[in-house]
């Protein structure tokens, strides 16, 4: 099946820049890769700023006509109501977010998200127009004593997936939580194994175009060094980036892997 996945690259910022670090930021990594002659149809790139910073992003997005996309790290299953604290994605929707990340590991063990709770909001997400970018991973011990640590990932796919249609558009994050702002990047043959298990589950679960279509990600200690290695393997449609991804000069890089020597 011939496909034309356009890889992503994609900020994960977590907790980090205020708004007005946010305009800073967006300006300077738009100049970069402006310079640089980058090709957003060629290799998207969006940032996923806090909230408090999206209407900031949206109104330079706009102002500018940018073609760097932006999301949210996370979203309410609720579309409204009595919910303290919670973000809709009617709102997130409104200014303009494309993509929302889901299942986060930190969302799922510092806020107890259970694949219940990624379902209902990979839902929220679709029904809100939003791309879900469903994150899924294995931990250090699972890797260690499993003996196939990409079950973890698969089941969690298919735990939040389990409604979605296949005309949907969703993405896949595959991060191992052990290599998560740690340093410790899985090597891309340890990658690879997860992400075509994953595009084979997709398939058991959407059938084969979905599975075709579906981009699937690696996160976890991407790096300008690392990221050509990575991105050459065939079910690795782009990276979900955190550390790297509040530099300029490493995240223009990396959205720019195309251009490194070698590749
Ligand atoms: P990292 O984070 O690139 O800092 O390892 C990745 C992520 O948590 O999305």
């Amino acid at each position: 099946m011939v496909t034309t996945r356009t890889p992503l690259m994609a900020g994960n910022w977590k907790m980090n820049f205020n708004h007005l670090q946010a305009i800073a930021f967006v300006q300077k990594l738009a100049w970069t890769l402006k310079d640089a002659g980058h090709d957003y149809e060629e290799v998207e790139a969006a940032v996923f700023p806090p909230f408090t910073d999206i209407r900031s992003v949206q109104t330079i997005v706009d102002a500018d006509k940018l073609k760097l996309g932006y999301g949210a790290q996370d979203l309410s299953q609720h579309d409204s109501g009595a919910y303290t604290g919670d973000v809709s994605g009617e709102f997130l929707a409104q200014l303009g977010a494309k993509y929302v990340l889901v299942g986060h590991s930190e969302r799922r063990t510092l806020h107890d998200e259970t694949d219940e709770v990624c379902r209902a909001k990979v839902n929220a997400a679709v029904r809100h127009g939003l791309v879900p970018v469903l994150c899924v991973g294995e931990s250090l011990e699972q890797r260690e004593s499993l003996e196939d640590p990409a079950s973890v990932s698969v089941e969690q796919l298919k735990a939040g997936l389990a409604d979605v249609q296949a005309g949907a558009e969703v993405v896949i994050a595959y991060e191992p939580v052990w290599a998560i702002g740690t340093g410790e990047v899985a090597t891309s043959e340890q990658a690879q194994e997860v992400c075509a298990s994953i595009r084979r589950a997709v398939s058991e679960l959407l059938g084969e175009e979905a599975a075709a279509n579906v981009r699937i990600l690696y996160g976890g200690s991407v790096k300008p060094g690392n990221v050509a290695s990575i991105m050459r393997e065939p079910d690795i449609d782009g990276a979900l980036v955190g550390g790297a991804s509040l530099s300029v000069e490493d995240f223009s890089s990396i959205i720019r892997y195309r251009s490194h020597v070698g590749v």
